[in-house]
């Protein structure tokens, strides 16, 4: 039996990358996991039927959507113990050249998204629940290129600073993994990444999605009740990008 069984969890932007390997890992470690995506339904319904689980689309950063995702999640599985905040888009670009439009979309997604999911986990969780936002390790220093998409995830970490505390009465933890560099669609189509990868990176390469979902996972499960309010880093040692 898995340190998950009988558990229920919603994982945004599960169709793809660092999403997708956290609700497969859930999904192995006992929990029954909806499996949000915004456009790649066929990857989605490929991996909800394996896993045994359900496809809902939403878009994040659309809050009717995202209300009716946690009404399916709900109603499918009875409830939920925990929501993981994962979906996101990176735009890169400096400061001086970026657009209006890019601005409003990263935030739209990665902010206001986020937001709306974490404000719907903490009306809906079940007491003794579980929520985890996906930031990046990108925060931790500067990024030439990366201000308005490290803006956007530096907010979420604060979101889960202030819910932290909000939850705690109800024994819900609310913590932050940051990954590194980490071999998704994302990383791979902004090529200076994938070239910086290994040479910023203490333990010498970019990581692998299941490496990431393994550290969200281990946050999910009973051991870990005492840790919420953090920012796990998980990036092979990187502090700084
Ligand atoms: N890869 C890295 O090196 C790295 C490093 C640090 C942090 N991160 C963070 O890790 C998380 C996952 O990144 P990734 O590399 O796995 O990205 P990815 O390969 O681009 O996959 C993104 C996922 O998010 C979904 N998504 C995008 N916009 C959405 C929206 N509006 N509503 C719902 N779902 C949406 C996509 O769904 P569709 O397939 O339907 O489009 C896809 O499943 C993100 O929060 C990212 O910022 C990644």
């Amino acid at each position: 039996m898995g340190p998950l069984q009988g558990k229920t969890a919603l994982v945004t932007g599960a169709s793809r990358g660092i999403g997708r390997a956290i609700a497969e890992r859930l999904a192995a470690d006992g929990a029954r996991v909806a499996v949000n995506y915004a456009s790649s339904a066929a990857h989605a319904e490929e991996l909800a039927s394996r896993i045994g689980g359900i496809a809902v689309r939403a878009d994040v950063s659309n809050r009717q959507e995202v209300l009716a995702m946690f009404d399916r999640a709900a109603a499918a599985f009875g409830g939920l113990d925990i929501v993981v905040n994962n979906a996101a888009i990176a735009i890169m670009g400096p400061i001086r050249d970026f657009s209006d439009e890019d601005f409003e979309r990263v935030f739209a997604v990665n902010t206001r998204g986020a937001f709306y999911c974490c404000r719907e986990a903490a009306r809906r969780l079940r007491d003794g629940g579980r929520i985890v936002n996906i930031s990046t390790g990108a925060t931790v220093g500067g990024t030439a290129g990366g201000g308005v998409y490290c803006a956007s995830k530096a907010a979420v970490e604060q979101f889960t600073r202030a819910l932290a505390r909000e939850l705690a009465p109800r024994r819900i933890t609310v913590n932050t993994v940051s990954p590194g560099f980490t071999e998704t669609d994302m990383f791979h189509s902004l090529p200076h990444l994938v070239e910086l990868a290994p040479k910023l990176t203490p333990l010498g390469r970019a990581g692998r999605p299941e490496e990431i979902a393994a550290v969200v996972a281990w946050l999910c499960t009973e051991d870990a009740g005492w840790i919420t309010g953090q920012n796990i880093q998980a990036g092979g040692g990187l502090t700084m990008v």
